[in-house]
């Protein structure tokens, strides 16, 4: 069994002492609560900071067991480093983070953390929630298929480590709960979308993801699904050209959220959730095909966007639509040289068949803008390995037709340290893919190919604000950071939350 953590929050006076983390500042300077147990057992915190030459360095942690004179079998000290290191939320989600990753070895049913300052200032309420989420945020682990979750080859009887409480203590504990509330929500949409990331597509297929998404219902997102023979009405042929060579049925997934004015236009967001990519007929090569499990990461993204929305309750209205296929090589697949009709009209040449997350979207984004005249659109899509070569694994790509959504996305990125940044679109990239028998090519060679498969994406939107975020860099397979060890990052989910929160909740 693994370990299950719940979080909450208390007064500081009396936290409860089978493992006690507290924190220390530069040089090892401890607040008046934590050095007051440093001097009743007589210095032990002290002395082990001095034996281990530990000066309190941001995120470096101290781990004494059996620490004597107290009542604790374990004091972790947990380094809040300099003044610099420890200004932004991203800072108090990273050292939460580290804490956590530090009490995963750590035995006992309820761990207390005091926070304080360590001028013996009461720490706000936000950096208190901020350590929080980021504790939640890194508790994430992906072992559902493993049939040994402890790693403990010698834990033959499997013996249950169970629930384990975390009490993060603090002066103002109610504040810093009341603001743990919409993160711990948050939090949740990130675990939800690594998991649909994360899962093999053997197991996560078109269909068991559209059921994921409906069951967002309990939260009261409405989800509405499309399935072939409503998108074959609508003439959605690029949508379905894609899907054409796999027994798995397209469907396209549409989820409302209504926590805004009746009238409001809503925010539209648009995932491409291809459930594997073998680049169909264009076949991948089989070396590191089996991250394209993960080309729905977009979709991901968005689900865990709703989800995370409709847990905290934002006030604004939000749609999002996620178009769900599997690309396969078939006697039934489409070709490399195809034409198909896109429901825009615009009719498009297939030449690579691997380029597919673009046609998926050139349906969903029309007919989304089309159905419900949004205030604006973001799509979000593991579309090019190119955008991998520009930004490497750091940042996502993002184009948008309009600088007041570009600049929003980028301080939200900031903000949560989902970072994108912002490349061209120019009428010069958008020629290169004019088409020679249809109206567009689905491809427009190498060069800029993140660019111009952007320009792509921006033949199937009219005149309305529209964003679009290159994620095949940042979805999966990104460096791990404090608050993700797994090959998932949930990325977009607290990027577009922010977004949201910005535009219409601040
Ligand atoms: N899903 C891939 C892009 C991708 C690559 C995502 C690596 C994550 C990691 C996409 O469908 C694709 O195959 N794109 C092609 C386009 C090309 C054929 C024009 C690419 O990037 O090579
Ligand atoms: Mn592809
Ligand atoms: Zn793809």
């Amino acid at each position: 069994m693994p370990k299950t953590y719940t979080i909450s929050f208390a007064k500081p006076d009396k936290p409860g002492r089978e493992a006690l983390v507290v924190l220390a500042g530069n040089e090892g300077t401890l607040g008046p609560l934590a050095g007051a147990i440093d001097k009743t057992a007589d210095g032990v915190l002290t002395k082990a900071m001095q034996t281990a030459d530990y000066s309190g360095a941001a995120r470096k942690i101290l781990d004494i067991i059996n620490p004597a004179g107290t009542d604790a079998e374990r004091i972790l000290i947990a380094g809040m480093g300099s003044e610099s290191t420890l200004e932004k939320a991203t800072d108090w989600e990273a050292l939460g983070g580290a804490v956590m990753g530090a009490l995963s070895s750590v035995n006992g049913k309820v761990i207390s953390v005091l926070l304080e300052n360590p001028d013996g200032s009461v720490l706000d309420p936000e950096s208190a929630a901020a350590f929080a989420q980021g504790m939640k945020l890194r508790q994430y682990i992906f072992d559902r298929h493993k049939s040994d979750k402890d790693g403990d080859k010698n834990n033959k009887e499997k013996k249950e480590t169970g629930a384990v409480k975390i009490q993060i203590c603090l002066e103002g504990h109610l504040a810093a709960k009341k603001a743990f509330t919409p993160l711990l929500a948050i939090a949740e949409g990130v675990h939800l979308a690594r998991d649909l990331v994360n899962e093999p597509a053997n197991i996560l297929g078109t269909i068991e993801f559209a059921s994921e998404a409906k069951k967002l219902e309990s939260l009261g997102v409405k989800v509405d699904i499309l399935e072939e023979k409503d998108m074959q009405k609508l003439g959605m042929r690029a949508l379905l050209g894609v899907s054409q060579g796999s027994v798995r049925p397209a469907k396209l997934v549409i989820m409302h959220w209504k926590g805004g004015k009746a009238k409001e236009a809503p925010a539209a967001f648009v995932g491409k959730g291809v459930v594997f990519d073998t680049g169909g007929i264009s076949i991948k090569p089989a070396g590191g095909m089996e991250d394209m499990k993960g080309d729905m990461g977009g979709a991901a993204a968005v689900t865990g966007l709703m989800k995370a929305l409709a847990g905290r309750k934002a006030k604004a209205n939000v749609i999002g639509v996620i178009g769900l296929v599997e690309n396969m090589p078939d006697a039934d697949a489409q070709r490399p040289g195809d034409v198909v009709t896109s429901m825009s009209g615009q009719t498009i040449e297939v030449l690579n068949t691997d380029a597919e997350g673009r046609l998926v979207l050139a349906d969903a984004l029309w007919y989304t803008q089309q159905k419900f005249k949004p205030a604006f659109m973001i799509d979000l899509a593991t579309l090019t390995g190119a955008v991998i070569i520009a930004l490497g694994h750091h940042y996502a790509g993002l184009y948008s037709n309009d600088d007041e959504l570009a600049a929003d996305l980028g301080q939200a990125g900031t903000e949560t340290a989902e970072r994108v940044w912002r490349l061209p679109l120019d009428p010069d990239y958008d020629k290169i893919i004019d088409g020679s028998v249809g109206d567009v090519k689905n491809t427009g060679g190498r060069a800029a190919g993140s660019i111009t498969a952007a320009q792509f994406l921006q033949r199937f939107v009219n005149e309305l604000p529209w964003a679009h975020l290159d994620i095949a860099g940042t979805a999966f397979g990104s460096p791990k950071t404090e608050i993700n060890k797994s090959w998932a990052s949930g990325f977009g989910v607290r990027l577009l939350d922010r977004f949201v929160k910005n535009r219409y909740e601040s």
